[in-house]
């Protein structure tokens, strides 16, 4: 029984480029997609911009453009980036849309008749100059915990502490930069806990990845909390009926963006019951593909108005982790921080979609796009085994036997594998482990490489006594590669309608056991570019461009508009930027050097036995230049007490101290009268 199947992508922020982050969840539910259709499926697969909220307002502010001028420009550009990376939506719209409009407000009132919107005021952090309601995101200040300066309004990203805005110490609005008042507002809030038994029977049926189960109990376990659904004017977005100033917040109109854009494909395409999708009992998938940090948006909200409006639940949950690059977030100042239309002025899709699916096990684990290992992995995989297998053999079809086939297959055993593969592969594309479906598709080409060496058609060729087992080879294997380019197509179609042209066929699941024999083949033409580590450098650096340009524009947008008070950096270059966790990773301590002594032979170095609470440490440094070693002995440094101990040319040195100042005299060590003490750590 074919099925009906709506599919979504979580719709990306109106409000910056579509990167390698974000293609990992489009090509995940894109190869799923492809797939499906390929079972005979009915899918409908669709995803829009997610336009409204504080930062797209104050974004395009910046820019001295209208919020519409510049989703309206974004749009386009996400539509374009999408395309190119063959991700195939049935329609890519926007949350700014009638539809969405319509839809928001009456599952608002819905709610509301319902008894499920609360009203209750509440005190929020006011900038008196651009008279606005501030985001936490949006104020900043001194951390209440460890005096960090400018730490956004809810977390300090030094200490790690949690605190509300109006704990912060001199704050200040990144909007103005003028000092935030503390003003009362009436707000609706959603009352998320009266949904808290029908939610967790719907997460039992299965909906959410059980690995996800630990972090919904709790959720339940610290009490669902009604749920703030509105927001004042000034803000970009729908006002809430009946009243004057209130908007829904962003949260509230984006999933149901989801429907928005589905209805409005149902209205363009005629054909699609849009009802039949949504009510109570439908029978349809709706499946929601998205990153594991909007899990709670997609397993406790959205479920929830949806239940208490009278429509289905979601079918699923489809929760990716994140992408990191060369094992790192992904950074704009290490270049890593890759544009999709950055990546694609140098790279085909089917790369991305090819690497990205053989390491996508369904999990929510997060995935690393390590560049050395993509085009290793690139050229080993598409190259030398799959397009090998064909340009091997089909250049005897045209050469020796003007393009045909021969009239039958033979090697029934190794066929009968290759179509029993089937079972399997269906089984992993179902649950997006596209890895495991990949290991065994290559499995598979392996085999059909020992085949093809075993039969050496370029040795078979040179005999005209061997004419007809050079046909028979030549067949079998451009049949092997049939099956195995059918498996992969929804991975990489466009290479895979490339060997339909080829092969002059359609390369479909349920044809995979029916051979192509007798029938003419075209010639054959270069299917796929080996790709090298040197574009990946060039696209690294192209990626640090792009950052250096957005700089350079918000800084012309800063200078044109008196937003956003922006500390000036030191004169001397920073150093690539690193995450807080990187630099959680570093455990600097207060040492108190112990000896101080010349190395023999060494023009910089002295060594140094440091003493650090704990223990003591030897350590090489490159100080003598600025330092008696007789002057040290007794002194306090700071030192990296858990570098990897490095063995050097004069031993091994287990750290690092730090000093400051250009060498010479100034380099700078703590005074012994500081009041440190060995083994402090430094924060
Ligand atoms: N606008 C919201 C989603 C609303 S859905 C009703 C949003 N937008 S987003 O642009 O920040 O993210 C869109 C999707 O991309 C999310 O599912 C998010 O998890 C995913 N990713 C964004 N950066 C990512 C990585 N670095 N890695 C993997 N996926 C990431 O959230
Ligand atoms: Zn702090």
């Amino acid at each position: 029984m074919t099925k009906k199947i709506l599919v979504t992508c979580a719709l990306p922020y109106a409000n910056g480029s579509i990167h390698l982050g974000h293609m990992l969840e489009h090509i995940q539910a894109d190869i799923w997609v492809r797939y499906q259709r390929m079972k005979g499926n009915e899918v409908h697969f669709v995803c829009a911009d997610d336009t409204h909220g504080t930062p797209v307002m104050l974004k395009a502010a910046q820019l001295n453009i209208s919020p519409e001028e510049m989703i309206a420009a974004v749009n386009s550009e996400h539509r374009a980036d999408f395309e190119a990376f063959e991700i195939n939506f049935d329609n890519y719209y926007t949350t700014h849309s009638p539809e969405n409009e319509l839809f928001s407000t009456s599952i608002y009132k819905k709610l509301k008749e319902k008894g499920y919107i609360k009203t209750r005021t509440i005190s929020q952090l006011f900038d008196p100059e651009k008279q606005m309601f501030l985001p936490d995101r949006f104020v900043k200040g001194t951390c209440p915990k460890c005096k960090a300066p400018d730490q956004y309004g809810d977390n300090c990203e030094v200490c790690g502490a949690t605190y509300s805005p109006s704990e912060l110490i001199d704050p200040y609005s990144t909007v103005s930069g003028s000092k935030p008042e503390m003003k009362e507002t009436e707000h609706y809030f959603f009352d998320l806990p009266a949904f808290e038994q029908p939610l967790k029977e719907w997460i039992s049926s299965g909906a959410v990845p059980a690995e996800m189960a630990n972090k919904l109990n709790e959720w339940f376990e610290s009490g669902l909390k009604q749920w703030d659904i509105s927001r004042d004017a000034p803000y970009f977005g729908f006002k809430i009926p009946d009243t004057d100033n209130k908007y829904f917040y962003v949260w509230l109109d984006a999933p149901v963006g989801y429907l928005g854009s589905f209805k409005n494909l149902c209205d363009k395409d005629g054909s699609i019951n849009f009802d039949e999708y949504i009510e109570k009992n439908s029978t349809c998938e709706m499946d929601h593909f998205i990153g594991k940090d909007i899990l709670y948006f997609h397993s406790l909200f959205w479920p929830a108005m949806l239940y208490g409006t009278d429509h289905r639940m979601p079918t699923k949950l489809q929760v990716h982790g994140y992408v990191t690059v060369n094992g790192a977030k992904m950074s704009k100042s290490k270049g890593t921080f890759i544009k999709a239309s950055t990546y694609l002025k140098h790279f085909t899709p089917e790369a991305l979609r090819y690497y990205y699916a053989a390491k996508m096990n369904g999990k929510t684990d997060d995935l690393d796009l390590n560049l050395e290992d993509f085009v290793a992995k690139v050229n080993s995989d598409l190259v030398n085994k799959l397009v090998n297998l064909a340009s091997r053999t089909a250049v005897f079809i045209t050469r020796n036997f003007e393009g045909k086939l021969a009239d039958k297959v033979t090697e029934q055993e190794i066929f009968g594998k290759f179509v029993n593969a089937a079972g399997l592969v269906d089984e992993c594309y179902e649950k997006c482990d596209y890895s495991r479906a990949i290991r065994e598709i290559m499995g598979l080409a392996d085999e059909a490489n020992r085949y093809v060496d075993t039969c050496a058609p370029w040795i078979l060729a040179k005999d005209p006594s061997q004419k007809e087992r050079l046909h028979e080879v030549c067949t079998n294997s451009l049949n092997m590669f049939r099956i195995l380019v059918t498996y992969l197509k929804p991975v990489v179609p466009a290479l895979a309608g490339e060997v339909e042209k080829l092969l002059n066929t359609d390369l479909a699941l349920d044809k995979i056991s029916v051979h192509l024999c007798g029938c003419l083949i075209n010639d054959f033409r270069p299917l796929f570019k080996r790709i090298d580590l040197k574009t990946v450098q060039n696209m690294i650096n192209d990626s640090k461009e792009d950052l250096a340009k957005a700089a350079a524009g918000s800084q012309k947008a800063k200078t044109e508009s008196p937003a956003k008070k922006n500390k000036k950096d030191d004169d001397s270059e920073i150093a690539p930027q690193i995450s807080i966790d990187d630099f959680a990773k570093i455990d600097l301590r207060v040492a108190k050097i112990l000896k101080a002594e010349h190395v023999e032979g060494a023009e910089k170095l002295i060594s140094l036995e440091l003493d650090i609470g704990l223990e003591q440490r030897h350590v090489f440094a490159g100080i003598k230049s600025a330092y008696k070693p007789e002057d040290l002995v007794g002194r306090l440094t700071i030192m990296v007490a858990n570098l990897a101990p490095r063995k050097m040319k004069f031993g091994v040195s287990e750290g690092m101290v730090c000093a400051a100042g250009p060498g010479g005299k100034d380099i700078f060590l703590l005074s012994p009268d500081s009041g440190a003490q060995p083994g402090m750590r430094v924060h």
